[in-house]
């Protein structure tokens, strides 16, 4: 008897197993996005999607023993600091999580207090809404007040907070540093010659990564040398694209290093308990003839 239940639930468990691999098997198989856009015709012949092999930003934190340089970080915040805070908040980090890319508590109290957006407060005496200088333990604060002040500075378009930009798009690091760093490039005479519609439209801008082609974001890196870096890196176009690519992973998954070390710490135990557990095996089963 119990070894019909056993044997019942044993198929039961390989059926479950086996469908799942299935639809996992039809699910990579079947992700469009990981290869070309099916947009509008001129996108599908012009949109280069930001792939390994093409471009790719290699940065320090891939791949299974990935770690962040923390030199790179800080220098990728000076960029998103300089540059991109104009327009983009990064609303879920918080300046005290700075000190994890190595500022220590009297630097991340200056960044807070030193930065140009304050946050909103009401003043305690008369109810005034009111702002207040930024400390360790706020969060960044948002740069337009809503969307519609946002639209009404940005040509119509919202920049889009970046706190988790680089998980919320395909290969987002590459993403990131393609679209900055090496997407603004002159219209292809050939687009234009076989879609005169798919002229850039006034105001927007020709973008070879953004999947409709048309990017409402003015280009941020514009020059070499445009941010001044302390520790000596050549600040080229592509260097500031990559650092920028590299601190805004670390703002979508500050944990990384951690996540890394904890994977092999666990495969490490396995393999302790395999052999205790083959020791014990032995043990019980010492006196047994077999
Ligand atoms: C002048 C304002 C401005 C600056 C400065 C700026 N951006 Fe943007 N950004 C925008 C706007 C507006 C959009 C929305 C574009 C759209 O939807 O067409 C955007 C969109 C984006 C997107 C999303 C694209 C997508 O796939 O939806 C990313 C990523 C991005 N910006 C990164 C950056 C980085 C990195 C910097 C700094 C190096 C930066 N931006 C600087 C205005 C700006």
């Amino acid at each position: 008897m119990i070894r019909w239940i056993s044997a019942v639930i044993g198929a039961g468990i390989v059926a479950v197993l086996g469908w799942s691999l299935l639809w996992t098997i039809v699910g990579v198989a079947g992700d469009s996005s990981a290869k070309t856009w099916t947009g509008a015709p001129a996108s599908a012949e012009h949109y280069v999607h930001a792939q390994r092999p093409l471009l790719n930003a290699e940065l320090p934190s891939e791949g299974l023993f990935g770690k962040y340089d923390l030199r790179q970080l800080q220098r990728g915040f000076q960029v998103y600091k300089e540059v991109c805070a104009a327009c983009h908040s990064i609303r879920l980090v918080a300046f005290r999580d700075l000190k994890q890319l190595g500022y220590d508590d009297g630097q991340v109290k200056a960044i807070a207090q030193g930065w140009q957006i304050e946050q909103p407060s009401v003043n305690p005496d008369t109810g005034e809404v009111a702002t207040r200088k930024n400390l360790p333990s706020d969060h960044f604060p948002l740069v337009f007040a809503n969307d519609v002040a946002a639209r009404a500075a940005n040509n119509n378009a919202v920049p889009p907070d970046l706190s988790l930009m680089t998980k919320a798009r395909h290969e987002g690091p590459d993403y990131v540093y393609s679209l900055v760093g090496h997407g603004y490039v002159n219209q292809p005479a050939d687009l234009l010659a076989k879609f005169p519609d798919a002229k850039t439209p006034k105001g927007l801008h020709y973008n070879q990564y953004f999947a409709n082609l048309n990017i409402a974001m003015p280009p941020p890196l514009t020059q070499d040398g445009q941010v001044q870096y302390l520790d000596g890196t050549k600040p080229t176009v592509d260097q500031m694209a990559k650092d920028v690519a590299a601190f805004l992973t670390w703002t979508a998954e500050p944990n990384l290093d951690t996540r890394h070390g904890a994977g092999f710490a666990v495969l490490g135990f396995l393999l302790v308990f395999c052999f205790l557990a083959y020791g014990a095996y032995q043990n019980v089963w010492r006196n047994m003839k077999h």
